[in-house]
């Protein structure tokens, strides 16, 4: 079965205004958009239930993070659970904010992405090398250091519910996007990590999406990859051209 495209939108912790809400779910919500297109919005946890009831039935909600324990004395967490009972249904994890700002490990990730799963969310699970791991020729064996954890603790788990965000770090939020050769390379060097280290199957059907400075003018080139199954959108996410993204190969 070909792989579904997916492109995702990560509002971070943007300021953005009521008005500007309202626009942006009007924009979203009256857009001629590929209906083979999964689209998942991500915005601050404040606001999943309020935009989940505002958005189009065909467009999902993600959380941009979730704890690893189900409940307790945990001050300021959300666990897994509760977003599976709030219907959310997936959640983004291991974002390089995340894993930067907040000092969340590889293994952290890893048994953040078991709980995810095991109380049924489906998975957003980011990866991407440094600008200085890159120019040490390090970009493999940094993104396979970030997965092994990952498949060290799903074992025989439902890999139909985990999509990869390969997010290089230079390339987020700086205007400076991977070339399609930069991010076809590691897309296949990825699926090619997970052909061996869980199964050719899994490797054939997960999807594996490119986020990083994406925007309505690159996408197009981006989409066409042979590996590249979809984008992880921050900046453009908020602006009008997310539809043309979301529409990036059409
Ligand atoms: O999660 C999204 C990425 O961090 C990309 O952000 O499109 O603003 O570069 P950006």
């Amino acid at each position: 079965m070909p792989r579904k495209f997916f492109v995702g939108g990560n509002f971070k912790m943007n300021p953005i205004s009521l008005e500007e809400k309202r626009t942006l779910v009007k924009v979203l919500n009256e857009a001629d958009v590929d209906q083979n297109v999964e689209v998942v919005i991500a915005p601050p946890a404040i606001y999943l239930i309020s935009l989940k009831e505002l958005l189009r039935g065909d467009f999902k909600v993600a959380a941009q993070n979730c704890y690893v324990k189900t409940s307790g004395a945990f001050t300021g967490e959300i666990s897994p659970a509760q977003l599976a009972d709030a219907g959310i249904p997936y959640v983004v994890l291991g974002h390089s904010e995340r894993r930067t700002l907040f000092h969340e490990t590889s293994k952290l990730v890893a048994d953040k992405t078991r709980a995810a799963i095991d109380a049924g969310l489906s998975v957003i699970l980011c990866v991407g090398e440094t600008l200085q791991e890159r120019e040490a020729n390090k970009t493999k064996e940094v993104v396979e250091e970030q997965l092994k954890p990952v498949v060290e603790v799903l074992k025989e788990a439902d890999w139909s519910k985990i999509v990869i965000a390969y997010e290089p770090v230079w390339a987020i939020g700086t205007g400076k996007v991977a070339t399609s050769a930069q991010a076809q390379e590691t897309h296949a060097d990825i699926r090619a990590y997970l052909a061996k280290a869980v199964s050719p199957a899994v490797a054939e059907s997960t999807r594996i999406i490119y986020g990083g400075s994406v925007n309505a003018k690159n996408c197009k080139e981006l989409g066409t990859q042979k590996d590249v199954d979809g984008f992880l959108v921050g900046g453009a996410s908020l602006k009008p051209e997310f539809v043309d993204i979301i529409n990036a190969t059409r």
